[in-house]
């Protein structure tokens, strides 16, 4: 696949099918993603796969505690929308528009997006980035760019994604599970699978500001 095609097929997916990744495809995946660059190739992740029984544990407990009114609690704090700066907020806003929108504008629509966090898109695998607590702040965009080129590499693979906030927002469940120490942050998830294109959840295709709004090329 072109690289091009690669960046502008990616799109996140929110409802996968049962079919398995293969462990051959997911350990190229993340290979591929380890050619990112980092600070001085420090190359500070560590990268935690969940998949078929343990996968099915997470996505229990992660109902279950749902249901039981838990609040998210993620090793990155969160921010209330209206601390973000006005931009932001802006792009977020008309973000959850296009959402509704195209979902129909029904409480049907908005259920089925909430439904999709709930059951973590029924992903086949989650791929969890992972940090040291006291890593540097330049880890973080390390671990961005590891990110893109994961996502990147299983569009290649024919393989669908989404990063979300919704997949970590119980990292302490994620440590237990694999037995990460405390001092290790639960930076970031990535859901994979293939895809359910048919569904509508799976068909939002979002806009980006006009790249004049934010881009400065002086001579
Ligand atoms: C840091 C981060 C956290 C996100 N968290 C969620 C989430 O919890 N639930 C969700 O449905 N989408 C989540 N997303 C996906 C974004 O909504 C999505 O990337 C954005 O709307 C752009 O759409 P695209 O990925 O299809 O290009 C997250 C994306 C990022 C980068």
């Amino acid at each position: 696949m072109e690289l091009k095609d690669a960046i502008y097929e990616r799109q996140s997916m929110r409802d996968f099918s049962d079919r398995e990744i293969s462990d051959a495809d997911l350990k190229e995946i993340v290979t591929d993603a380890s050619r990112a660059p980092s600070w001085a190739n420090s190359q500070p992740w560590q990268v935690f796969i969940a998949k078929g029984g343990m996968l099915a544990r997470i996505k229990q407990q992660h109902a279950e505690w749902d249901n039981a009114g838990r609040g998210g609690n993620s090793d990155i704090d969160t921010i209330h929308r209206g601390e973000w700066a006005p931009v932001a907020q802006q792009n977020m806003q008309q973000w959850s528009n296009q959402v509704l929108q195209e979902l129909g504008n029904n409480m049907a629509a908005s259920m089925k997006f909430s439904k999709s966090q709930h059951q973590l898109f029924n992903a086949s695998a989650i791929v969890y980035l992972v940090l040291p607590k006291d890593a540097a702040g330049w880890s973080l965009y390390d671990l961005g760019a590891f990110g893109q080129t994961l996502m990147l590499s299983a569009t290649d693979h024919g393989i669908q994604s989404i990063p979300a906030y919704e997949l970590v927002k119980f990292p302490n469940m994620i440590r237990k599970e694999f037995k990460i120490g405390d001092n290790q942050m639960i930076a970031m998830g990535i859901a994979l699978g293939y895809a359910k294109t048919d569904e509508a959840i799976n068909q939002i295709y979002t806009k980006r500001t006009p790249v004049d709004s934010f881009l400065t090329i002086k001579d």
